[in-house]
């Protein structure tokens, strides 16, 4: 996690038979009037080829489409990034306005964006226990988006390259490179979302990825008028901005939080803060080894919740027998009761080789398992450069639409640092700081500035979308709708 395995992550799941009549016509219409007939006839059946029957486990019902597989980044190295778009689920939207779409990426670095965004967070479907089977996440982002989820880079989750040196050579720039090939070949295969309103959204350090890749895209659209990647903007939470802001921010939670020593506090402000969070000192780890030690087995992207070993041992107490069927009772009722666990029921289900097939992911059969994160693309990683503040002043000036949210119980990326990160770029104040709400209680705090919303979420960790659920969608509603968060009555 931090010190010398810093993860900044996550550190970082139908079709109907309508739907394939429709795609069987616009199969018919493209044979019938296209031009270049041959080329735009593979497109739609490559496209219809990555499409999901069903996956394992999955419950039946379901109001939308989603589709899976690869695409090709890099011919020469074999590189190839695996993505799952899940279509809007048009059964539960009232939108009448063309849904965007949004494409959603993981951190880590090396973490999986399926691992992650789509089976614990923003996704249609979350994992049972039994790593089998699928529940429905009832505030799955796709209920007001048609949501892409992209593994990323190469090396991560189903992506891979052959070219085995790559998953040792990965860094910020091939990254957002392989991410904007990705984007364009992607458009290739699914020629209906081009020119759809397109925003980019991630957590972590995803907090690089997702101006990075923003950049991109706004500097190569630059005098096209009708670009194929009609980009709005991005959205990044628990986000790495600018490594000496966080820093500062990160040693001032944990002290302020009570979770490390006075003289730890001091040390790690001596020798961190200057430092690149990629690649920190000698004296630096020495300072987060001790860190970690007075904090303690917790969970650091969640402080206040348990932690999955915790839940484990508690299994094995029969003292708390009554409590945990008190809490399983509970658990039957609330759907989406917090499971520390998630993770490793991810671990199960995106092995089986069933789901897999259903996925049409790991097609040429690599030699590792499936996992949430890759140690090698964690421990091996290049150019992380010290700030993303210039590309969000560059994008602000723009005028593209940037919003910034944290959950406040995340000790990695913890709210403090995003405010002084934040705070560095000097923007006036729109609306003041406020707090914002969902179904009348307090959601959290935002403030509006020039050309950027913060908003934090009370109670979330790490991974906003998983602590706080419906708050989050109502997030991502005023984020899309380009609202201010919902007051309580008008300020
Ligand atoms: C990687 O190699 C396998 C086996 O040779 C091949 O089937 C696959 O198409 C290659 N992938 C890429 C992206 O070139
Ligand atoms: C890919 O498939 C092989 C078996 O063909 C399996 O051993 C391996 O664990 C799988 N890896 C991933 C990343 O899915
Ligand atoms: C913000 O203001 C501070 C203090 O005036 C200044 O040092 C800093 O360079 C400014 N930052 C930016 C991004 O303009």
């Amino acid at each position: 996690m931090w010190g010398k395995k810093k993860k900044w992550e996550s550190v970082e799941n139908m079709g109907s038979s309508l739907f394939s009549i429709w795609l069987s016509l616009v199969i018919v219409l493209h044979l019938l009037f296209s031009t270049s007939s041959s080329s735009s006839t593979t497109t739609t059946l490559d496209q219809e080829r990555d499409k999901i029957n069903e996956l394992p486990g999955q419950p039946t019902n379901i109001g939308f489409n989603q589709y899976s597989g690869y695409i090709t980044v890099n011919q020469k190295a074999g590189r190839a990034l695996f993505y799952w778009l899940v279509e809007l689920d048009s059964s539960q939207s009232s939108t009448t306005t063309t849904p965007p779409l949004v494409l959603w990426l993981n951190g880590g670095p090396g973490c999986s964006s399926v691992g992650y965004g789509a089976a614990e967070e923003i996704g249609p479907f979350r994992i049972h226990p039994d790593g089998k089977t699928l529940f429905v996440n009832p505030y799955s982002w796709n209920k007001v988006a048609n949501v892409l989820f992209l593994d990323s880079p190469a090396g991560v989750g189903f992506s891979y390259s052959n070219t085995t040196s790559d998953l040792y050579t990965s860094g910020d720039q091939r990254t957002a490179e392989d991410a904007y090939t990705f984007l364009l070949n992607w458009l290739e295969r699914f020629p209906q979302y081009k020119h759809r309103d397109f925003y980019i959204t991630g957590e972590s350090y995803a907090g690089h990825y997702v101006p990075q890749l923003s950049q991109i895209v706004y500097e190569r659209n630059k005098g096209i008028q009708n670009p194929i990647l009609n980009f709005k903007g991005f959205m990044v939470g628990n986000a790495v901005i600018d490594d000496f802001h966080d820093y500062v921010g990160t040693f001032e939670y944990w002290w302020t939080m009570g979770l490390i020593s006075d003289a730890t506090y001091q040390n790690l402000n001596i020798h961190c803060d200057l430092e690149v969070a990629e690649h920190p000192s000698d004296e630096c780890n020495k300072a987060f080894d001790i860190a970690e030690l007075e904090q303690g087995n917790i969970d650091p992207y969640s402080i206040f919740t348990p932690t999955c070993d915790a839940t484990v041992s508690t299994r094995r107490n029969l003292r708390s027998l009554r409590i945990r069927n008190l809490l399983r009772s509970r658990h039957l009722r609330l759907s989406l009761n917090y499971d520390p666990c998630t993770e490793k029921h991810s671990t199960v289900y995106f092995n089986l080789p069933e789901v897999q097939k259903a996925l049409h992911a790991n097609v040429t059969g690599v030699s590792y398992p499936w996992e949430t994160c890759s140690d090698i693309i964690t421990d091996h990683w290049n150019d992380s450069p010290r700030s993303m503040l210039p590309i969000y002043q560059e994008l602000i000036a723009a005028g593209l639409r940037i919003w910034v949210f944290s959950g406040d119980t995340d000790s990695v990326v913890p709210v403090t640092a995003t405010r002084y990160s934040l705070d560095a770029l000097n923007l006036s104040t729109l609306i003041k700081w406020y707090p914002w709400y969902d179904n009348g209680k307090v959601g959290g705090w935002s403030q509006v500035y020039n050309g950027l919303t913060f908003v934090a979420v009370k109670g979330a960790g790490h991974e906003v979308p998983l602590h706080r659920p419906q708050q989050a969608l109502t997030m991502f509603k005023s984020f899309l709708e380009n609202k201010p968060m919902p007051h309580l009555r008008a300020i």
